[in-house]
């Protein structure tokens, strides 16, 4: 008999547990019953079938799941110096198609890292973050003042609305603010409708990715599918809008360089370090990246805080007190909420933008007493971890002060990725969007009371990205 304490030898790779016997049998099933939407919660119910390793073959795609964070930091140690995420295929396509460079988001090893080390210093270090600060915070309190006059408009002094758009319209005005120096003008009352089709096509093109990263591109391309001529279409108008403002601002920069900072664009202009057609690129990607990713969280963050009233006041408690010491430069403002930081956390917690992130571990890792090789793909399932009993004590309980108790907090915020040095693969825009969220909650909760009548759960469908089945109802009331 083995000696007590002895452990369990390791199993091997294909003893992983797998959802189904084949990756084409699976990707029908999934198809048929309208899967995609609800990939989310098939990774969960899988979890709870499997337990907290198992193997996922749908069509195309084949990796291994985990969920829980002391697997995730297996991952990510042995991410190694050229981190690799899952490739979206289509989207390089389209830019192959179209002869555009790829952006940080699809490159690989070290033309990735010599982007990444430029973009960091004006994307998401904190020395860039204090230029570009000012730049989100005006649009953020353009958007209370038009929300102060559309109460006004309505009986009572109450707005009962729903936000959805209003939101996709205010990160698109905040982001070409501090992308482009530029404003849009969406915050008006009549916004404009090229814009209106560019977050059009933000919509369709994240949707129909995720069926797309399931089956063989090549093969829609050859049978010039629907599904393929939708997604080419959404990519196209997105480069047309980016084009725009790209010309505009290159046009004004090369009649002379701006006096004052106009924008993270500029800065790289001025900065030349990178050629101009990355500098287009990366910064289409970001124009893309920047809408949906930060309005979807602020709606589910205003829906939590409206059924959660406590929470609420306990956040305004902290902005009124910090603005109580008076005026302060935005990043040091921005450090003295570390509640409402909690609760952005909290917020991608329940709801992750990305419902995974993915890794190819660059050698042979030990999951749960499996041994999987290098190079396997394997994901972390973020929205499984968020809601799992195991991870997280009352999962389902909207509670940002969680984060600010001294437990071990380590591989569960995962929501933009692993941050760490030296030069890690999570979010570049991770400064942008949190700043961006804190200045609109702050702002918003600094002047109205928000309320909701729905208080039962929001059904999430994924497309791509985490997305409400059906935006709730929110009224807001002026504080006066
Ligand atoms: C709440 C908002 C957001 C969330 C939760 C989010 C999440 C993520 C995640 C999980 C990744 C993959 C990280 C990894 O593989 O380790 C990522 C990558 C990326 N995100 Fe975001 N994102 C958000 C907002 C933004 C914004 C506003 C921008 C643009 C300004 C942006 C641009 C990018 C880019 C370019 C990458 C690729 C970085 C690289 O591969 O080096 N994201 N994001």
């Amino acid at each position: 008999p083995e000696p007590p304490g002895t452990p369990e030898p390791t199993l091997p790779y294909e003893a992983i547990p797998r959802s189904g016997r084949s990756a084409w049998l699976n990707l029908y099933r999934v198809w048929r019953s309208d899967g995609f939407r609800r990939f989310h919660h098939i990774l969960q119910g899988n979890f709870q079938r499997y337990g907290p390793i198992y193997r996922e073959t749908v069509g195309t795609y084949d990796c291994v799941n985990v969920l829980l964070p002391q697997d995730a930091a297996q991952l990510f140690q042995a991410e190694g110096i050229f981190p690799r995420r899952m490739g979206v295929e289509a989207w390089v396509a389209h830019r192959h198609l179209r002869n555009h460079k790829c952006g940080l988001f699809l490159l690989n090893g070290e033309e990735w890292r010599a982007d990444r080390l430029v973009l960091n210093k004006e994307v998401i270090s904190p020395a860039g973050a204090r230029k570009f600060l000012p730049l989100l915070d005006a649009v953020a309190q353009d958007f209370t003042a038009l929300m102060h006059r559309r109460v006004q408009r309505s009986p009572r002094r109450s707005l009962t609305v729903d936000l959805y758009h209003d939101l996709f319209r205010f990160t698109l005005e905040a982001s070409t603010h501090a992308l482009y120096g530029e404003r849009l003008g969406l915050l008006e009352e009549s916004p404009n409708a090229e814009s209106q089709r560019f977050i059009g096509a933000v919509k369709t093109m994240l949707q129909t990715t995720l069926p797309l990263l399931f089956l063989p591109t090549r093969l829609l391309r050859w049978a010039n599918h629907r599904l393929w001529r939708e997604h080419i279409h959404a990519w196209d108008t997105i480069f047309q809008h980016a084009d725009k403002c790209i010309q505009h601002i290159y046009q004004e920069f090369c009649l002379g360089q701006p006096h004052k900072y106009s924008g993270i664009m500029a800065e790289l202009l001025l900065q030349a370090e990178l050629p101009l057609d990355s500098i287009k690129a990366n910064i289409t990607e970001f124009t893309a990246g920047g809408v949906d990713t930060t309005a979807v969280p602020l709606l589910f963050t205003l829906f939590e805080l409206a059924r959660n009233p406590s929470v609420q006041a306990a956040l305004r408690d902290e902005i009124v007190a910090a603005e109580a010491q008076g005026p302060r430069e935005l990043p040091k403002l921005l450090n003295s909420l570390p509640l409402l930081k909690a609760a952005i956390k909290e917020t991608l917690r329940l709801y992750p933008v990305g419902i995974t992130v993915q890794r190819y571990p660059t050698k042979d890792v030990v999951l749960q007493n499996y041994r999987v090789p290098a190079g396997t793909m394997c994901q972390v399932a973020l929205y499984a971890m968020g809601r799992s009993p195991a991870v997280f004590v009352q999962p389902l309980r909207y509670a940002p002060e969680r984060w600010l108790r001294k437990d071990d907090h380590s591989f569960k915020a995962l929501a933009f990725g692993f941050c760490g040095p030296p030069v890690r693969r999570q979010c570049i825009g991770r400064r942008f969007a949190e700043a961006e969220m804190m200045l609109f909650l702050m702002h918003m909760l600094r002047n109205f009371k928000v309320d909701t009548v729905s208080k039962d759960d929001i059904n999430t469908v994924c497309g791509f990205t985490l997305m409400p089945e059906k935006p709730p109802l929110l009224t807001f009331r002026p504080l006066d």
